[in-house]
């Protein structure tokens, strides 16, 4: 953990944002001419085929024509970037020293935070060069909007309405994902999803690219998350082991699945490996909706998927427990599913 970089503007790459080589990223990796891009206002018969195809093949895809107002998304981002250009004094009240919201405790806070991440790997530790404000979403009750930011003037308002359309684009996504693998309706939305957690993640210009990342190789822990950007730097990794970029498409949203549809599916869907490389003259925003189980529930492989040809793959363990892996253990994208691997 370090001071956030909107709280310290540092003008040169300081060694603990140093990426040790091996996660350094490559200086030209291609854009992703066949991630699929989905409209996602067609009648829903047209989406389940489309939808399941690009779960199966790649794990994330982007959406279009998705119901949430562009005037919300461009307001959404005027304020997280009106926040973030703050002077410093009006965002150290959301730093502390603990860093992060502790998700490591049964009943953890969704108080908004202001942080700088990083990893430790087994080369040693480093930051990476990106803020996030973060904080719970759902349900938006008076204590967790309260601990959001009081300015801008209309933050509250506005983010608060967003959360509520993204929460809505996600229980579709998730919906038509059911019908394509024949699970009841609301099998995600009633018990995978219960936590709503916002990260608003800024990228100031960075003075080294080559030696710095965003934000490195990864799985996003959960079920499912959408991203707004407005900038190009995320990359996911192919099947094939190469990282692609994402092209930044104006008012879509991408749809990234997490390691825990691994396990919900027993492996007929796979979340994707991303990352974000960081640039010299632009800064970067991007919001980025995570859709969580609660701590204290049990992950285990939907019993619709299981036949005796398609045994499960996972034993059952609950989320807390397998944060506590996620957090910890980096020597693989998946390792936190080492241990309930049958
Ligand atoms: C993340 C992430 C992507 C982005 O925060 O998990 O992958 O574009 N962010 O900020
Ligand atoms: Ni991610």
């Amino acid at each position: 953990m370090s001071t956030p970089l909107t709280l310290s503007s540092p003008n040169h790459l300081p060694q603990n944002f140093v990426v040790p080589l091996k996660k350094r990223p490559e200086k030209e990796v291609p854009l992703g001419k066949d991630i699929p891009i989905i409209d996602i206002g067609q009648p829903e018969d047209f989406l389940v085929e489309q939808i399941s195809k690009a779960c199966r093949d790649f794990g994330l895809f982007q959406v279009v024509n998705h119901g949430v107002p562009e005037n919300l998304m461009a307001e959404a981002m005027k304020v997280l970037k009106e926040f973030f250009a703050l002077p410093a004094e009006e965002k150290a009240m959301f730093y502390d020293e603990d860093g992060k919201p502790n998700v490591l405790v049964p009943n953890y806070s969704q108080k908004a935070k202001l942080y700088t991440d990083g990893n430790k790997t087994s080369e040693g530790e480093f930051n990476f060069w990106r803020d996030s404000l973060a904080h719970g979403c759902h349900p938006l009750d008076e204590e967790l909007v309260n601990s959001w930011p009081d300015k801008p003037a209309t933050y509250k308002e506005v983010i608060g309405e967003y959360a509520v359309e993204v929460r809505n684009l996600a229980k579709k996504v998730l919906d038509i994902i059911c019908r394509g693998l024949g699970l009841p309706l609301g099998y995600f939305i009633k018990e995978l999803i219960q936590n709503q957690l916002m990260f608003s993640n800024y990228y100031p210009p960075c003075p080294e690219p080559s030696s710095a990342l965003g934000v490195a190789g990864h799985y996003d822990s959960n079920i499912i998350t959408l991203v707004q950007q407005d900038l190009y730097a995320l990359q996911f990794l192919n099947k094939d082991g190469q990282w692609i970029g994402v092209e930044p498409i104006s008012n879509a949203f991408i749809v990234i699945l997490g390691l825990t549809f691994n396990v919900i599916t027993n492996n007929v869907m796979e979340g994707a490996v991303h990352r974000v490389v960081t640039n010299q003259t632009h800064d970067r925003l991007s919001i980025v909706t995570f859709f969580t189980p609660a701590n204290s529930t049990t992950i285990v492989p939907a019993k619709q998927l299981l036949s005796e040809k398609q045994p499960p793959l996972y034993r059952p363990y609950t989320y807390l427990e397998y944060l506590g892996n996620y957090l910890g253990d980096d020597s693989d994208y998946d390792a936190a599913l080492k241990p309930y691997k049958i």
